[in-house]
């Protein structure tokens, strides 16, 4: 068919690398010659960009793989694909291939540059063009250099630094999918972000699971605090945020470098996880429930202002109801102004999986309830206590729930709603009165007549 093109349908589970890596592949796509599909039906590729960090997202992908398989019947030139990190789990092959017999390709993470090697094998019919690695090859210096890239947006741009991780906290399968922990050499970051600001993009957030570890095993000897200051100084960029930190690693220079850089943005998202200190160390998670109150302590000396968010899981294997309630009284101690709270999730061979007392369901979700109950009224009166203050907003468009009003994020990474005209305010940084905290949200309306600033 001359001048048909192709039509992919992308859709991503799990996190930002996950979000990023997708941006990637649809860059690959593209180059391809494919074009989005607006639904299933027009789709000539569907592909699954598959997050294994929970069991959720992964029984997700398997029940939508599976209902495809009517499409697939009626329309056997349809590829389905499943790429991320859910195949990269041992044994997930077999799996795939015995109950999603129909899927035609799957990639790990480390093979997303060998994607258009493998479309045109399915498309010269071999029946499972399938390849995942253990490990990244050597012949790659690196898994985005020189891959093309459709960002989603044209203010805000994620930012690889490092990839995978070393950390084995004893519940995760991050570090079995993703890899060992690398950074990617200074100068090709600085070169991205330079790129990016000259493109317009006003704010960049660093990716990697563990960014201040950034610099171990790189020749020069940099370290994240010398990244940030180094690309604080780039022109057009505005904010640089960064995810995710740990705080084991959460060093006193880097405090001091963020709080003297103009750019870097006053949110600190540390995940907590327990709070109590046994659990903690079953968790593998090197620091204690002390430690990481002094970090705040020192952090909210260091950036006045500044939020701290944090990610929290109930029901580690052994955890009590003291252990819990060591939990909660972190989260009051420290007044988070959000958490992303999870229910623990045994992952296949991962040392957690593998521990006693594993904690009964119903007893894993009655604690999840209470958590975000606490957690929510810390929220509300953390956002209530800014009622009447001015912030500075960078306004993304029209709000998603609303779009009679205008959205846009303060620097400690609040959303904000407001009225204002978006083509005159769109990618402008501008001032807004609080004027109606919520729990989640701030609604105001602009300061200052709303001229930007
Ligand atoms: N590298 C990041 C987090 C990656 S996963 C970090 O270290 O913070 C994001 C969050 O998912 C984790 O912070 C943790 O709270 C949660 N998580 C990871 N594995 C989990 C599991 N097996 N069950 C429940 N939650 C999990
Ligand atoms: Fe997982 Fe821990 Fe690594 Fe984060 S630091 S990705 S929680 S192993
Ligand atoms: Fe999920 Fe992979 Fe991210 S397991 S949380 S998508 S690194």
């Amino acid at each position: 068919m001359q001048g048909h093109h192709r039509k992919y349908l992308l859709q991503t589970f799990g996190c930002q690398m996950n979000v990023h890596d997708s941006e990637i592949i649809a860059g690959i796509l593209e180059k391809e010659g494919y074009v989005p599909a607006r639904d299933p039906e027009e789709a000539d590729l569907i592909l699954f960009n598959t997050c294994c960090v929970r069991e959720n997202p992964e029984r997700k992908v398997y029940g939508r793989v599976g209902d495809l398989k009517r499409l697939k019947e009626k329309k056997p030139d349809l590829i389905i694909g499943i790429c991320g990190c859910m195949v990269q789990q041992e044994g997930e092959l077999e799996k795939i291939k015995e109950q999603l017999p129909h899927v035609d390709l799957v990639f790990g993470t480390h093979n997303i540059h060998r994607l258009p090697e493998l479309l045109h094998q399915v498309e010269a019919g071999i029946k499972h063009a399938y390849e995942v690695w253990d490990e990244e090859r050597e012949e790659r210096d690196g898994l985005v250099e020189g891959l093309p890239v459709k960002r989603e947006g044209d203010l805000k741009a994620w930012v690889t630094i490092m990839y995978g991780c070393d950390n084995f906290c004893s519940y995760c399968i991050v570090p079995y999918v993703r890899g060992r922990e690398r950074s990617r050499p200074f100068e090709e970051i600085i070169a991205e972000v330079t790129e990016l600001g000259r493109e317009g993009y006003k704010e960049v957030t660093l990716l990697g699971q563990n960014v201040n570890a950034y610099g171990k095993g790189l020749p020069e000897k940099v370290d994240f605090a010398d990244l940030l200051a180094a690309l604080d100084r780039i022109p057009g960029i505005e904010r640089i945020r960064y995810t995710t930190s740990h705080p084991r690693d959460f060093s006193s220079k880097l405090i001091k470098t963020i709080a003297a850089s103009r750019k870097v943005c006053e949110h600190f998202h540390l995940p907590l996880q327990a709070g109590s200190d046994k659990i903690l160390r079953k968790m593998n998670r090197g620091y204690t429930s002390r430690r990481y109150l002094d970090l705040v302590a020192e952090i909210r000396e260091h950036v006045p202002g500044s939020s701290i968010t944090t990610d929290l899981i109930v029901g580690f294997p052994g955890e009590t109801e003291e252990d819990f309630q060591a939990t909660l009284d972190m989260i009051r101690k420290v007044e988070f102004d959000s958490a992303f709270t999870f229910i623990y999730s045994p992952r296949r061979g991962t040392a957690a999986a593998r521990m006693p007392d594993q904690v009964p369901e119903d007893e894993k979700r009655d604690r999840i309830y209470r958590l975000i109950e606490v957690q929510n009224e810390i929220s509300l009166r953390k956002n209530e206590a800014l009622k009447g203050r001015v912030v500075e907003v960078l306004v993304e468009g029209e709000s998603e729930t609303n779009p009679a009003l205008l959205q846009g994020r303060t620097r400690t990474n609040k959303l904000v709603l407001f009225a204002g005209d978006r083509d005159a305010l769109y990618g402008k940084l501008v001032d807004v009165r609080v004027t109606e905290p919520q729990t989640w949200v701030l609604k105001g309306e602009l300061a200052s007549g709303g001229e930007p600033v």
